[in-house]
């Protein structure tokens, strides 16, 4: 098995979170906008979006370049792309791939996810901001009821596939339905995990007061159902995990603002345009879709792969943390690289 290469950092390159589309039925106000997001915006023409065969292809090239086991595929809404799970079969068949997990809005679960279980899915993450009807309503932008969501988990749920939920927090929004989100999913087996709010992208009007920080949201809980840490699953997890004193099950807090973990990053990401890209908050990526489409070599391809990976030295969420003067620069947008 190929041992996994490391970055200027010393950090390995370890999963893959692929982009399968830049569209999305939700008009969440804090990722995709909708004034910003209307009916005159120019999303990727279909030319440009990699064929589900050339991300297989890109895939297995970087097993071989780092033999990665994990892939995430993620969109704007993975589950628009057409015949997605077609892309999960010819992923499950690459030897080496162990894990394919998908975010999702969760709305078009009922339709897909007994036949991506069937295909080789493992896992689900499904985004839920809050259980208050009409909030969500206004949150998605698109007047889509939570019953949408909860159905959704039911079918994934059922299907036998390993679910967690995300729930993005942000000071104003959400802050309010931290307690009624915990409580509904503590006895559910259902792993819930808070995310600050991020400055990812540049349309979302990010700023700093509307994060909700994880000693508040640790805080917030804990008064009410005694939590406590416990150890991550894997090097370079993203959530830091807690479980309840009194039944032992899992939440989790992503606090990509106010306690970085950049240190142990080992995520590449590819969006749908076939860019790799090597942090969240990148200005840009790097084009694996013209090597492809225009006869670079297997081993060409893995030699960029490498020679891009062992250049990065990316920490944003580090650099954030410290910086004082906040240069403004164009970051991709979160719906361009899923999250
Ligand atoms: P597993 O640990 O495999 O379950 O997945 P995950 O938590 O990495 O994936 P998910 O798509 O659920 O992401 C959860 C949140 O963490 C989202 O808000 C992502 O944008 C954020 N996130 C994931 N990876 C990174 C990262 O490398 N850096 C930062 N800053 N945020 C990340
Ligand atoms: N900050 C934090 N999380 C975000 N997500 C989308 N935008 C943001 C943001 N600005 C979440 C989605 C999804 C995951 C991939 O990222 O809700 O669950
Ligand atoms: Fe909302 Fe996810 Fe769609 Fe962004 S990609 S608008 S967070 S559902
Ligand atoms: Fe990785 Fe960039 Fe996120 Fe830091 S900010 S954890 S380097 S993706």
């Amino acid at each position: 098995m190929n041992t996994h290469i490391q970055d200027r950092l010393g950090r390995p390159l370890t999963d893959l979170r692929i982009s399968v589309t830049d569209r999305c039925n939700f008009r969440c106000r804090y990722c995709m906008p909708p004034e910003i997001f209307d009916k005159d915006f120019k999303f990727l023409p279909r030319n440009d979006v990699l064929t589900l065969e050339e991300i297989a292809h890109l895939t297995t090239l970087f097993v071989k370049a780092s033999g990665i086991k994990k892939v995430r595929i993620t969109g704007g809404e993975p589950l628009l792309r057409q015949n997605v799970t077609h892309l999960i079969t010819l992923l499950n068949e690459i030897k080496g791939i162990e894990d394919i997990a998908m975010t999702t809005n969760g709305t078009l679960l009922p339709k897909y996810a007994k036949s991506l279980k069937a295909v080789g899915l493992n896992r689900v993450t499904i985004s839920l901001d809050c259980l208050d009807d009409e909030k969500f309503r206004y949150i998605n932008g698109r007047n889509i009821g939570v019953q949408s969501v909860l159905t959704g988990i039911d079918s994934a749920v059922e299907a036998g596939l390993k679910v967690k939920i995300n729930m993005v927090v942000k000071r104003g929004m959400n802050e309010e339905d931290i307690l009624p989100m915990a409580k509904y999913f503590k006895d559910s087996g259902i792993i819930l995990r808070f995310i600050e709010y991020m400055d990812v992208g540049n349309t979302n009007g990010w700023k700093l007061d509307h994060v909700v920080s994880k000693k508040e949201i640790f805080s917030i809980i804990n008064k009410e159902m005694p939590i406590e840490p416990i150890e991550a699953n894997y090097e370079g997890e993203v959530a830091s995990r807690f479980k309840y004193k009194d039944n032992n099950n899992e939440i989790g807090i992503i606090s990509s603002v106010t306690d970085t973990f950049c240190s142990t990053c080992s995520r590449a990401r590819l969006s749908a345009d076939g860019k790799l890209v090597t942090c969240l908050f990148a200005t840009k990526g790097h084009d694996l879709k013209e090597l492809i489409r225009t006869g670079a070599s297997e081993d060409q391809l893995v030699e960029r792969i490498k020679d891009i990976w062992v250049s990065r030295n990316d920490r944003y969420s580090e650099e954030r943390l410290q910086q004082t003067d906040k240069k403004a620069i164009r970051k991709i947008e979160m719906s361009h690289i899923g999250g």
